[in-house]
């Protein structure tokens, strides 16, 4: 075992997420490239080993949308860290992301941009809270500065009265600002550290995975004005490597503000009740994390 900090990257087979795993692989990180496929997983692995031969690289796999996927997901990441990295997990980006056309749901009947944009990220980071206290670990989340113009709907989170997509994405990077705040105050006391990232627009793939033409053809022009990901990626390095740096929510290596809608007691309210959507075994983590 070599003495390599560990950082797991969700969603890194392409996009952001693949950008933050070159980033991390090149800076003598060990990666954790965590996808959505087997074959997605594999071609990243082997471009950053062909950029970075030296680089140490494991892949995961599975559809984080559905809870019992992350629960495997995260078992296999656990077993992998106390095998060959002494139990610590150094960093953890959540930023697997999706965009929908329609109202779509998860297996346990949740909206699918609300589960894996927030949810997904949510149960993972619990599941693997005894790893990255023992790191004094950082997490950060991939939000978006569309969180701005929203409040979390909380009479109907999943969006099912007259389903909006683009509402739902929103709601789902608000959540994210919500957890990272959460997360803070219930386990920064424990040394785990907790950010968002604002990558800007950025010029990748996501609007047209998985959705229908009219997303798919907004999107198409849209990213064309976007940055390229490798420029979104240093602002999680930044917040990687060093001191922790004061501040909740980040673009371009500085500190942002954010919807006064990120405040504590919405925070607390959806960490409470996404611990209910996530089950008994969430409430254990939680417990026991
Ligand atoms: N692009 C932007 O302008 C922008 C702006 C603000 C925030 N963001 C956020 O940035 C994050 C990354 O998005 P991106 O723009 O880099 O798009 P992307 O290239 O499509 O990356 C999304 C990643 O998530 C993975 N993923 C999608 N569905 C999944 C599932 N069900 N289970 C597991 N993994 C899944 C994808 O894998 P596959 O490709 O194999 O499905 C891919 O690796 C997202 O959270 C997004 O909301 C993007």
């Amino acid at each position: 075992m070599s003495n390599k900090r560990t950082v797991a990257v969700t969603g890194a087979t392409s996009g952001i997420g693949f950008a933050v795993a070159d980033l991390l692989a090149g800076q003598g990180f060990r990666v954790f490239v965590v996808g959505h496929s087997q074959e997605n997983c594999a071609a990243a692995r082997e471009k950053l080993l062909a950029a970075h031969p030296d680089a140490e690289i494991a892949c995961f796999f599975g559809d984080l949308v559905h809870q019992r996927e992350v629960l495997r997901v995260a078992a296999e990441i656990r077993e992998k860290l106390a095998r060959d990295c002494g139990g610590e997990l150094y960093g953890l980006v959540n930023n697997a992301g999706c965009v929908r056309s329609w109202y779509m749901t998860s297996d346990e009947g949740y909206e699918q941009q609300f589960a894996l944009n927030h949810l997904a990220g949510f149960l993972l980071t619990l599941e693997l809270m005894p790893e990255l206290k023992k790191a004094s670990g950082r997490v950060l989340f991939t939000a978006s500065n569309s969180h701005r113009f929203m409040k979390m709907r909380w009479n109907d989170l999943m969006l099912q009265r007259g389903y909006n997509p683009l509402t739902a994405y929103k709601q789902s990077k608000l959540a994210n600002l919500l957890t990272a705040r959460a997360f803070n105050r219930r386990f920064g006391p424990e040394g785990v550290t907790f950010y968002c990232v604002d990558p800007g627009l950025v010029n990748t793939g996501i609007g047209c995975k998985n959705t229908g033409y009219l997303v798919n053809f907004i999107w198409s022009a849209r990213r064309k004005r976007g940055r390229e990901p490798e420029m979104a990626a240093r602002t999680y390095l930044y917040l990687l490597e060093g001191a922790k740096r004061d501040g909740l929510y980040f673009r371009d290596c500085a500190a942002r503000r954010h919807s006064p809608e990120v405040c504590d007691k919405n925070a607390l309210r959806l960490y409470e009740i996404s611990l209910k959507l996530c089950g008994a075994g969430a409430a254990r983590a939680e417990g026991a994390g």
